[in-house]
């Protein structure tokens, strides 16, 4: 039996936006209205919750950050929808551009009074470079906002696409009034409340103008002539151009009031896109084999692009997160981890079904499992059931800042090496081994993670450790193409190398120009800013 049916009715996005603007709100009623939950608050609670039983996400509950990112399931018109959250903090960009590579398209929330912010414009940047498809939803409207018009002229900007409006809002504030869908040809008109389901809410078709007229006044006119100029300075809607990442269709709404939260829900269902091919390059003898996987390929295959601590403190296990990119998952399976060889052996298997985690009974691609395992995998490394594939394209960027590791009891030796070695693995640091001997460095995109590592450091593997500055401020992996050249090189800098969690070597710089003058020395080193899968 093909597995087209499958993998064609799932999609599989990431919910993105700076802090505050509104995304845990939607993600809820994402939730709630496709009925994976029952009770509005659930996903909050579920956040408070988290801060109860886990200790290292204390951190998160003093910044009031996202540190963690997490995977929600639910069904919705016969489609299977997986929502990956990202965490909103700059400093943890790197574990959300993960994130956005297991995705196939991305829903982008903005507040309306705010429009496009810092933080946003960091992930817009990930999502282009990738070609991901972008949905546009503009929060707040209850609130007294910017003008419709403005907000779309600063999301093209940004984005670099033409917006199309797919909604659009009558008046704004104490004087919303609804929005106008503008392929249905209705308002629907707001009312404020959480308790309200979407289709209770009123809905006049446009041809009534004289009752919209009456009841909306002014604000309504106002909204045609608004609504009128938006379409006319935007392309008509392109489903082509927009699963090419080139258009992004916008919807105004109020999260919170659950108002506009359907048309949502709906445009994941009909215009994002399901699952797409993956490409493979394993390196055989030396030689790059690249081989393009379909999501209805017969066998199983998936990335791991998300390794977190269990949450249980108590529990030294894992749980990688990998993305289905092509086959089926059944419980008790045998697979293999591409890198090692060897067979993985979880000890469960789960799939995030909202709030809970269950036995997962099978998966297809699209979906997000998770393995709980007590070591053997790392991020970026391919499982498959048996066949020889390694995708690429999980990438780790080259650490722009440094701290060294300095043990206060120097009797915890073990326990520091054991949480350096599994947070490195995890992707919550890049942990770097001098080759000449000496402490431990760490480099990190973010200041932040130094905390969170020093942080669990202590929490969960009760090593105590100091954290002193160091003279290095860059670093970049080193490949060439002979052991001569390569040899060369690593004689002319011995002080200066240093082997990373996944044992690639990697060159330590103090300066920019440190870098640009090897590059002179030694024009046949390859330096590189990025280094992809382990
Ligand atoms: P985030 O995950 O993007 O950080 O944002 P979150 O959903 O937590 O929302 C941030 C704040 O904005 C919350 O208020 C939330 O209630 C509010 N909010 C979300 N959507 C809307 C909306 O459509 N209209 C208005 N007026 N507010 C909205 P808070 O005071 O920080 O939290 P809470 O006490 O209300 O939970």
């Amino acid at each position: 039996m093909s597995y087209a049916p499958e993998t064609r009715r799932r999609r599989t996005f990431a919910i993105i936006s700076h802090p505050d603007a509104g995304k845990t709100t939607l993600t809820e009623k994402l939730l709630l209205f496709s009925g994976a939950i029952q009770i509005a608050g659930a996903v909050k609670g579920r956040k408070a919750s988290r801060h109860a039983t886990s200790d290292w996400m204390e951190i998160e509950k003093q910044r009031g950050i996202s540190v963690a990112s997490s995977v929600m399931q639910m069904l919705y018109r016969e489609h299977v929808i997986n929502l990956l959250d990202t965490p909103g903090h700059k400093d943890f960009s790197e574990d959300t551009y993960r994130v956005l590579t297991a995705v196939d398209s991305a829903l982008m929330v903005i507040d309306a009074a705010n429009g496009v912010e810092a933080q946003t414009r960091r992930l817009i940047e990930v999502c282009r470079q990738r070609d991901t498809p972008i949905i546009t939803f503009v929060n707040k409207m209850d609130r007294e906002v910017r003008d419709p018009l403005d907000i779309m002229d600063e999301v093209e900007r940004e984005l670099g696409m033409p917006c199309c409006p797919m909604t659009w809002p009558v008046g704004q504030g104490k004087s919303f009034g609804g929005i106008i869908n503008l392929r249905t040809k209705t308002m629907t008109v707001f009312e404020s409340g959480s308790e309200r389901r979407p289709q209770d809410f009123e809905a006049i078709p446009l041809s009534d103008e004289a009752t919209l007229r009456a009841r909306f006044g002014a604000e309504f006119d106002a909204a045609l002539e608004s609504m009128e100029l938006a379409v006319g300075a935007s392309p008509a809607w392109d489903h082509e151009a927009f699963l090419a990442g080139k258009l992004t269709p916008v919807f105004f709404g109020s999260g919170v009031n659950n108002f506009g939260v359907m048309e949502v829900l709906d445009a994941l269902v009909d215009m994002a896109p399901p699952p797409g091919p993956r490409v493979s390059t394993l390196e055989v003898n030396k030689q790059p084999v690249v081989k393009t996987i379909q999501p209805e390929d017969e066998g199983f295959a998936g990335v791991v692009f998300k390794v977190q601590a269990n949450m249980d403190a108590n529990h030294r296990d894992r749980i990688a997160f990998v993305r289905v990119a092509s086959g089926k998952y059944t419980p008790g399976m045998k697979l293999k981890v591409q890198r090692t060889s060897k067979e993985l052996r979880p000890t469960s298997v789960v799939t995030f079904m909202s709030q809970r985690r269950e036995a997962v009974e099978e998966a297809y691609a699209g979906d997000i499992i998770g393995f709980t395992t007590h070591g053997g995998v790392q991020l970026g490394d391919t499982i498959t059931d048996g066949a020889n594939l390694q995708f690429t394209g999980l990438p780790f960027f080259a650490p722009e800042m440094f701290m060294t590791v300095v043990l206060k009891n120097p009797l915890r030796t073990k326990q520091l090496q054991q949480g350096l070695a599994q947070l490195g693995e995890e992707g919550a640091i890049q942990v770097f081994k001098p080759d000449a001997g000496g402490n431990m460095l760490l480099g990190a995109v973010g200041q932040l993670q130094f905390e969170v590592v020093q942080h669990r450091l202590k929490a969960e593997y009760d090593a105590d450790v100091r954290l002193e500055g160091c003279q290095y401020t860059g670093a970049r992996w080193i490949t060439a193409d002979n052991a001569a050249d390569l040899r060369a090189f690593t004689d002319a800098y011995p002080l200066r190398l240093a082997h990373d969690a996944a044992d690639t070597l990697a060159y330590l710089c103090t300066s920019p120009y440190d870098v640009r003058l090897a590059q002179e020395r030694f024009p046949k080193i390859h330096f590189h800013p990025l280094r992809e899968h382990a």
